[in-house]
């Protein structure tokens, strides 16, 4: 017998080989897109510190939604850059701001997209938190600003409803408050959107990832007295996984139906527990910063794009991640469809 006896290259020798043994399929359909939606018209903003990426007036909106469509992709997920901010984000559930006049207009001009919103404050308000502040201890002078949860949980029901109101096919809690989730499925449940899921950002790390994404959506906690630098009092610590189950567990007991964690690539390793331990479907977020190091290095030409952002996405789902969201979903679902645009 001829040393070695195993050989696993055997299956590899021809394309065709390699697609019969493939173990992992990534579609077009898995990818979710984010998109920023800003007030005014014909607005195509570029964020610099995301190439590819704008803020888009709605009508532009449409129009990119309605490319990735044709690319592919049967999915986007809403921010918005509002027409003003305030201390408690009132323009979050302020009909007529850019992210409800959105999704109309998808809905009516893309019919069949599913439209996720992505339901926070930070973009609303003022301080940039993703919450109310409130002193730390009420009485003692001179405390710090915290975010205070209780506070937080019926505007975010209320921003939530507004989306559903609006059309959205999902809404999706990204504020990391403790028992949001139940808060806004009853809160959608009594306003007659029963049939609204919400797809929890359930383990959301409190990481460096984001910077870019804050350019994009204007939403950077403000510097000034008392308010919190950071978001590390509501957002995970990046050491902890046992604690993301538990988070995860919570979602899933106050009824969420799609469950995330974010960022995506430095967490595969959450993503991969929480798919050994929950049935619900499961999204990864490849979040800004994780785009953005990609771009970075191939705009030096130290990476091929193109492989490594499709390489990007499949090992996310090889992962465990029944959906990629993705700033990279209209490319890479052409790169997949052979639509090139
Ligand atoms: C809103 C929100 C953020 C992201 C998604 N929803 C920013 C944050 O938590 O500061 C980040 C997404 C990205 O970086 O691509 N809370």
């Amino acid at each position: 017998m001829p040393f070695p006896q195993e050989r696993p290259r055997r299956l590899r020798r021809t394309e065709a080989l390699r697609a019969l043994v493939r173990e992992t399929e990534l579609a077009p359909s898995d990818l979710v897109w984010p998109l920023f939606a800003a007030p005014g018209q014909r607005v195509r903003n570029p964020v610099k510190t995301m190439p590819g990426v704008f803020q888009l007036s709605v009508d532009e909106l449409v129009a990119e939604a309605q490319a990735g469509y044709e690319a592919g992709v049967r999915s986007v997920i809403l921010f918005g850059i509002p027409t003003r901010k305030d201390a408690t984000g009132t323009s979050a559930w302020d009909d007529g701001e850019p992210v409800p006049r959105a999704v109309r207009a998808l809905k009516k001009d893309v019919p069949g997209l599913v439209v996720m919103t992505d339901v926070c404050m930070c973009e609303y308000t003022d301080h940039g938190h993703c919450g109310v502040l409130k002193p730390a201890r009420v009485g003692a002078p001179g405390t710090d600003l915290v975010v205070d949860n209780d506070l937080t949980l019926p505007l975010l029901a209320k921003e939530a409803v507004a989306h559903a109101k609006a059309g959205a096919d999902v809404v999706a809690p990204s504020d990391m408050m403790d028992g949001r989730v139940g808060a806004i499925r009853k809160a959608l449940d009594e306003s007659g959107y029963q049939d609204v899921p919400i797809m929890s950002y359930a383990a959301k790390f409190a990481g460096a990832f984001y910077g870019p994404f804050r350019d994009a959506a204007e939403s950077a906690p403000r510097e000034g007295a008392g308010i919190p630098k950071d978001r590390k009092g509501y957002q995970m610590d990046p050491a902890n996984v046992r604690e993301a189950l538990r988070e995860v567990a919570l979602d899933v007991a106050e009824g969420a139906d799609l469950l995330m964690v974010k960022p995506a690539v430095p967490y595969l390793d959450i993503v991969r527990a929480v798919k050994e331990r929950f049935e619900l479907p499961l999204a990864a977020y490849h979040v800004s910063g994780e785009y953005a190091m990609i771009k970075a290095a191939a705009e030096r030409g130290w990476i091929d794009e193109d492989r490594v952002a499709v390489e990007t996405m499949l090992c996310c789902r090889r992962a465990g991640a029944d959906l990629v969201l993705t700033y990279y979903a209209k490319h890479v679902a052409g790169l997949l469809s052979g639509v090139r645009r």
